[in-house]
């Protein structure tokens, strides 16, 4: 079976879907990989690489996904000058992504159109099983490191205490809300740092893995539950919402960094910041909203811009992965690579829409929308 890995067209994506490394393992496995010319020089892993592992590197032309089983991306494919990948890609292929298909539903409906096997990595269900296969929390971890670097980096202060002969000055402060694998690691880092770490989330089982890395948990009974099953909150009642206000109002007036990851359902940001709690900050204290990409959580984030308002540093990072590529691209090559290789048999990829991993994932089939939520998105919106 051949695996084709073109280049990441959307912009500002720095990441490719496969590292050398993984070349050698599919190869074992009895894959043949072509990869195209300098598709992993942003994150670089040079050509000379590729071919050391083992894979043929080619430059685009209209044929380079034709005879390919399987394709692997980072981002859903697009239509670009250069190319039409769907629109190449054989019939009866397979195509391994992010296709975050909720959002791009014009892809998904090409996908299904071309006969496109579409399996997204962020629909894999979040069992142990699937664990080694999971982009979205090898993403949300670099998120989280990454998210504490940008606001230490803001912020015109130490991070540690530091006895000096002029003095000791005290830890920042940092507050983390939201604890999933973003703010898990969020909190990991900026205690690694020396700062002193609080955290909050609204499912309850969180408290305990908050204070397992080092923070100090604060939170509001809620009168309502807040967990929507597979791990995820869901929106929290009005009454709730108003009691969370005020200990998030509290909170961030104390702090010195606050990094959000706040996501209901894993991609709707709830406005958990508003404007007046910005305003009853310290000047030079600084916001890092890593839920910018679905939308943020702080009413005054800009998504993709950093700013300042009333003294504050708004930063709102879209795509934060792209921005470390080395690492985002050898876990997302690996995540990638331990799906395929589960599902190896005989030298082939088995499709096998009885397991739990692959029926999860699929978004598009036989020429069929099989993601439920998608075909309910495509029915409300017939033009997307
Ligand atoms: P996420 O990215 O969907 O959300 C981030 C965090 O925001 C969550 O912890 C959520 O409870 C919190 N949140 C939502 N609304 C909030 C509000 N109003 N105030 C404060 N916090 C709020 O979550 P993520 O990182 O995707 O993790 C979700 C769950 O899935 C976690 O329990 C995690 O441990 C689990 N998981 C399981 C995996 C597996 O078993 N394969 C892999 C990865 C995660």
């Amino acid at each position: 079976m051949k695996i084709a890995v073109p280049r990441e067209t959307a912009a500002g994506e720095t990441r490719v879907a496969l590292a050398p490394e993984s070349v050698k393992k599919l190869k074992a496995a009895g894959y043949s990989v072509v990869v195209e010319r300098d598709a992993g020089a942003a994150s670089h892993f040079l050509n000379e690489a590729y071919l050391e592992a083992g894979a043929a590197v080619e430059p685009w032309s209209d044929g380079f996904l034709g005879d390919a089983d399987l394709v692997l991306r980072v981002g859903a494919p697009g239509t670009v000058a250069d190319r039409d990948e769907i629109g190449t890609m054989r019939k009866d292929a397979i195509l391994l992504t992010s296709l975050m298909p909720l959002r791009n539903l014009g892809a998904v409906r090409q996908l299904a159109a071309r006969g496109v096997s579409a399996f997204s990595t962020d629909a894999i269900p979040r069992t142990t099983r699937a664990q080694a296969m999971d982009t979205l929390s090898s993403m949300a971890n670099i998120a989280g490191y990454r998210g504490v670097l940008l606001g230490a980096l803001e912020l015109p202060k130490y991070l540690p205490m530091f006895m000096t002969a002029a003095g000791t000055v005290l830890p920042a402060r940092y507050f983390i809300i939201g604890a999933g694998v973003a703010g898990l690691q969020a909190i990991a880092t900026a205690k690694r740092l020396g700062a002193s770490v609080f955290a909050t989330d609204v499912r309850p089982e969180v408290k305990e893995q908050i204070e397992s890395v080092g923070a100090r948990y604060v939170g509001i009974e809620l009168t309502g539950g807040a967990s929507a099953g597979g791990g995820y909150a869901r929106e929290l009642s009005e009454q709730d919402k108003a009691r969370q206000r005020e200990l998030l109002d509290e909170q961030c007036a104390t702090s010195d960094v606050v990094v959000t990851t706040a996501l209901i359902g894993g991609v709707f940001a709830p406005r958990l910041i508003s404007a007046q709690t910005v305003q009853r900050m310290r000047p030079g204290s600084v916001i890092v909203d890593l839920a910018a990409d679905g939308g943020g959580n702080c009413e005054l984030s800009r998504p993709g811009a950093s700013i300042t308002e009333h003294g504050v540093r708004i930063l709102a990072p879209l795509n934060i992965a792209a921005s470390m590529p080395t690492h985002a691209s050898l876990l997302w090559s690996r995540n990638l690579t331990n799906f395929v290789l589960a599902f190896t048999k005989d030298k082939a990829f088995a499709l096998d829409l009885a397991d739990d991993i692959q029926r999860g994932a699929i978004i598009t089939h036989a020429g069929e929308i099989m993601h439920a939520k998608t075909k309910e998105a495509l029915q409300a919106a017939p033009g997307a």
